[in-house]
């Protein structure tokens, strides 16, 4: 999604702008932009392609300069166009414009904003909500853009991070933030603000992260917070390690192909040579929390909320803790009974997700103040705004689809499963030996799932020529279908759908015809023989089955039934290897449909608006 990058050194600073939009493209976006301060004036360039394209737009135009700010942009506000891309420029109609300003977030009153300030005589130049809040700050300029930023700050409503600098102030980069990420990066004689410390990576690990509310005067030797009510702040320094190493691709098509197959790595990472469950191993207190809470709250989005959806499963019939799953964008937004005795999980790969982040501060402001984080970012949001956490080690994952994330989060939640049944006193000494071999043997496991690609690639050359498919599961491998669902329609855009199987005949049974491939995952537990009568209600009525079935299943291939042996039966940790194949398949048919696999239209990897 979008991204910032801002700078004020004695040095062009140019490359470091364009490389840290370069470190942020992973994320997602449709136009970038990048705006110098060069000999008293103003200059930018600004494109609808990729990053590179906008270098070598700079180089052309020999753009350089000691200030300046730079963005990509995920189209809310306005279409994915040049004239709507940041920077924006205010002070048009003026000898030449005077504030470039870039946003993340979204603007609600936007509207109310843009007719006063056109009634005082500014043009716009775009659709966006951000070029309300450049002519915002040009219009209460005074000869100090830390105080018009400050002022302008207080009208607005909604979500931003901004980074802004002023014609009449070489030196100096503003940035503010409310509800988007946006860090400080210490230099030595040049500071830099940037929505991530990834971009940063390689200029400077001395980070300050900003606080809701904080606006940041940026000089070459000065760094001056102020917080929501005008107080000067001091916020601490960290030194920051941002593992930068997942760029290489090696020998992969596409970052997606390399993470579906570093997942037995990341699970044993993950993993940590963990020799025995223990609260602690979620922060320090987890004991006494873990003793004090009755219940669980899930809180998360997408693939995330179809991790918390599998732990249910688990906490419930393990742990034998009543636990409640719910989409974070909904959840802060409905009438709910808050349970002061609810341990309040948020599960993100990036800790950054808006909706997330929100459910999380809802359910505190109700009182829940018992909160856990499984997250893949150490330094993110999510985790400073945690009491306990456990950080998956995935490591970067830059395809937008989520995969290597999802099964370590899953490996973290049967972790937190564990520990709390522990706690509860439902864990037996030989069940916690029993579920921590197998959680070692996974990564060997995993592997061994891989290495069933060749099949599903040739069930992925007939899903290619498809527009729509059924994704069936039981119990705990539901959301596993949900999952599996979700990956085939974000990158391969045939429209995907997943049920119960129980469901089918309630309704979706009716969309079930030759042409509609009904993925069905079949491990051998206590639901297979219904899960084997759904199956023949699809047979019945001429629907082809692609049923990837565990070796005791007795599932076999037959005319319209399709089926790929898994290697082994996996018990309570089934869902994570009947993940696996799922991403196989949907990466293979987006493949043979020739989608952008890293890069699916319209999505962004990390999403930071509401
Ligand atoms: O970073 P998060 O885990 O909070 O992100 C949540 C979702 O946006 C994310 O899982 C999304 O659904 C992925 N594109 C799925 O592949």
């Amino acid at each position: 999604m979008c991204g910032i990058v801002g700078a004020v050194a004695q040095r062009d600073i140019t490359p470091i702008l364009l490389e840290g939009l370069q470190r942020l493209e992973y994320r997602g976006y449709d136009s970038c932009g990048v705006a110098v301060h060069s000999n008293g004036e103003l200059r930018r360039a600004r494109s609808t392609e990729r990053v590179a394209e906008l270098a070598g737009q700079v180089g052309k135009e020999n753009i350089s300069g000691f200030t300046g700010i730079a963005h990509t942009r995920w189209a809310t506000h306005g279409a994915p166009a040049t004239h709507n891309a940041h920077p924006h420029f205010s002070g048009q109609g003026k000898a030449s414009a005077r504030i470039a300003l870039v946003h993340n977030g979204i603007i609600e009153n936007h509207d109310e904003l843009r007719a006063e300030l056109q009634a005082v005589g500014y043009v716009f130049e775009s659709q966006t909500d951000t070029e309300v809040i450049a002519h915002l700050v040009d219009h209460l300029y005074n000869s100090d853009l830390f105080e018009a930023v400050q002022q302008a700050t207080r009208r607005l409503v909604g979500a931003y991070a901004i980074a802004v600098f002023c014609r009449d102030e070489p030196h100096r980069v503003v940035g503010a933030r409310h509800g988007s990420p946006l860090v400080v990066g210490r230099g030595n004689n040049e500071n830099f603000l940037a929505s991530d410390a990834l971009a940063l990576a390689g200029t400077t690990d001395q980070i300050v992260y900003l606080e809701d509310g904080d606006v940041v005067d940026l000089q070459l030797s000065r760094i001056w917070i102020v917080d929501q009510a005008g107080l000067e702040v001091e916020r601490e320094v960290h030194t920051v390690q941002v593992h930068t190493g997942a760029a290489e691709l090696g020998p992969y098509r596409h970052y997606m192909q390399k993470e579906i197959f570093e997942q037995p790595r990341a699970v044993s990472d993950t993993l940590q040579d963990i020799e025995s469950i223990t609260p602690e191993l979620f922060g320090d207190g987890a004991y006494k929390v873990f003793k004090e809470i009755d219940n669980v709250l899930i809180l998360a989005c997408g693939t995330s909320y179809y991790a918390g959806l599998t732990a249910k499963y688990w906490l419930e019939s393990i742990a034998k803790i009543p636990t409640n799953v719910e989409i974070a964008s909904e959840y802060r937004y409905r009438d709910s009974v808050p349970n002061p005795r609810s341990l309040v999980v948020t599960i993100s790969q990036s800790g950054e997700t808006a909706d997330t982040l929100a459910a999380l501060k809802h359910a505190r402001r109700l009182g829940m103040t018992h909160t856990l984080t499984i997250c893949n970012v150490a330094t993110s949001a999510m985790v400073r705004e945690c009491a306990l956490n456990y950080i998956t080690r995935a490591g970067v994952e830059i395809g937008v689809a989520s995969t290597k994330a999802f099964t370590t989060q899953l490996t973290a939640l049967c972790l937190l499963t564990l520990a709390l049944a522990q706690t509860k006193g439902q864990l037996s000494d030989e069940r916690e030996a029993e579920m921590l071999k197998s959680l070692r043997h996974l990564p060997v496991a995993i592997s061994a799932v891989l290495a069933l690609e060749p099949q599903i690639m040739a069930w992925a050359d007939r899903f290619a020529s498809k527009e729509h498919a059924l994704f069936l599961g039981r119990g705990m491998h539901y959301p596993i279908a949900l999952e599996g669902a979700l990956k085939l329609k974000e990158i391969s855009y045939i429209h995907a759908e997943a049920y119960p199987a129980g469901e089918l005949k309630h309704g979706p049974l009716a969309l079930v015809t030759e042409a509609m491939p009904v993925v069905t995952i079949a491990p051998r537990d206590e639901l297979l023989e219904k899960l084997k009568s759904n199956m023949q209600e699809v047979h019945a009525r001429g629907g082809e089955l692609y049923v990837f079935a565990d070796a005791d299943t007795r599932i076999v291939s037959s005319d319209g039934i399709h089926v790929i042996r898994m290697p082994e039966n996996y018990g309570k940790l089934s869902p994570i290897l009947h993940t696996i194949p799922l991403q196989l398949l949907a990466y293979h048919t987006a493949c043979a449909r020739g989608t952008d696999v890293d890069k699916p239209r319209n999505l962004a990897k990390s999403v930071t608006v509401e």
